[in-house]
C-alpha cells in the first residue's frame, strides 16, 4: 500500500505540473474551480508582488499556507524546501538568502523536478538547486548542514510522518528551524478506510493535531509553536471529518 500510494502521488503531481494546473485549484474551500493558481496562492497568504517576481509556471496553487512568510530567512542562509513542486518557495527564498546563501528544493516526482529546473534556468537563478529524494526515506543532504527547512502541504502525503520529521531534524544545524504548513483532521482514518485519490489530495493521510505535533516531538524538536490555524471549507466536513490547515514552527 505504501508503494502504491507513492506511485499515485507521483502520477497526480506529474499530471498537475504537466497541465499547468489550469483545471484545478488548491485545497477545498480555499478557492473555486476556475480560480487561477496565482489567485489560489494569494488566498493562502502569499504576497502578490512577490509572486509576480518569480517564474509564473512555478505557481501551481497546491499549497495550504505560506510557511515562507514565517521562516525569517536571512542573507547567507541555507534553506531547504521539502516537496518543492515547481519551485515556488525556492524562488521566493532565493531572493531572501541572496548569492551568499542557497535554496535547495527536494521532490520525488521527476516532472516536478524537471519543471522546477526549467524555471530556474529561465529566471537565471544562481543560488538554487533541485534534488530528487523521498523526504521520509532519505533527504539527500548531510547531517547538520542547513539553517532552515520549509515545506508546504507535503508531510501529510508521507506514510510515516515521524520519519520525515527525523530526517528534517538530521539535516538541520543545531538551533535550526523548520516552518511547515500542513493539513490536519479531527478524526484519523483506519487503514481500510483510506482512499488513494483522497490521500493524494492531502486529505486521507492527515493526522490529528495532537498526533502531528507528537511526531515532531518524537523526532526531537523543541519549542513547537502553532503560528496559524484555519478551518477548511468554513468547517464543512469532508467524508465526515473536519480538515484544518496549520503553520507550525519548531527548533532543533
Ligand atoms: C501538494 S504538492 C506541494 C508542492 C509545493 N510545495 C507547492 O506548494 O507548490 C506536494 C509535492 O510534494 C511532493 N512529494 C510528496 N510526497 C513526497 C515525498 N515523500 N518525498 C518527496 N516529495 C514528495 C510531490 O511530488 C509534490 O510535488
Amino acid at each position: 500500500m505504501k508503494n502504491s500510494i507513492k506511485d499515485d502521488i507521483k502520477k497526480r503531481y506529474s499530471k498537475i505540473v504537466m497541465s499547468g494546473n489550469d483545471d484545478c485549484c488548491c485545497m477545498p474551500g480555499e478557492c473555486k474551480k476556475g480560480d487561477s493558481p496565482i489567485d489560489a496562492t494569494k488566498l493562502i497568504g502569499y504576497d502578490q508582488e512577490e509572486l509576480e517576481s518569480i517564474p509564473q509556471e512555478a505557481i501551481l496553487g497546491v499549497g495550504c499556507g505560506a510557511p515562507i512568510n514565517h521562516a525569517g530567512l536571512k542573507e547567507g542562509e541555507i534553506v531547504v524546501d521539502l516537496g518543492s513542486g515547481a519551485g515556488i518557495d525556492i524562488f521566493l527564498a532565493s531572493k531572501k538568502v541572496l548569492d551568499s546563501g542557497k535554496a535547495i528544493g527536494i521532490d520525488m516526482t521527476d516532472q516536478m523536478l524537471e519543471k522546477a529546473r526549467e524555471n530556474a534556468l529561465r529566471g537565471n537563478y544562481s543560488n538554487v538547486e533541485f534534488k530528487k529524494g523521498d523526504i521520509e526515506e532519505n533527504i539527500p543532504l548531510d547531517h547538520n548542514s542547513v539553517d532552515a527547512v520549509i515545506s508546504n502541504c507535503v508531510i501529510n502525503l508521507t506514510t510515516n510522518k515521524t520519519n520525515a520529521f527525523k530526517e528534517i531534524f538530521r539535516i538541520l544545524k543545531s538551533n535550526g528551524r523548520m516552518v511547515i504548513s500542513d493539513l490536519i483532521t479531527n478524526v484519523e482514518l483506519h487503514p481500510e478506510e483510506i482512499n488513494s485519490d483522497q490521500w493524494c489530495e492531502c486529505i486521507d493521510g492527515a493526522l490529528t493535531k495532537e498526533n502531528y505535533l507528537s511526531c515532531m516531538k518524537q523526532a526531537g524538536f523543541e519549542k513547537i509553536e502553532i503560528l496559524e490555524e484555519r478551518k477548511y471549507m468554513d468547517g464543512e466536513k469532508i467524508n465526515g471529518r473536519e480538515i484544518s490547515s496549520l503553520v507550525v514552527r519548531a527548533i532543533k
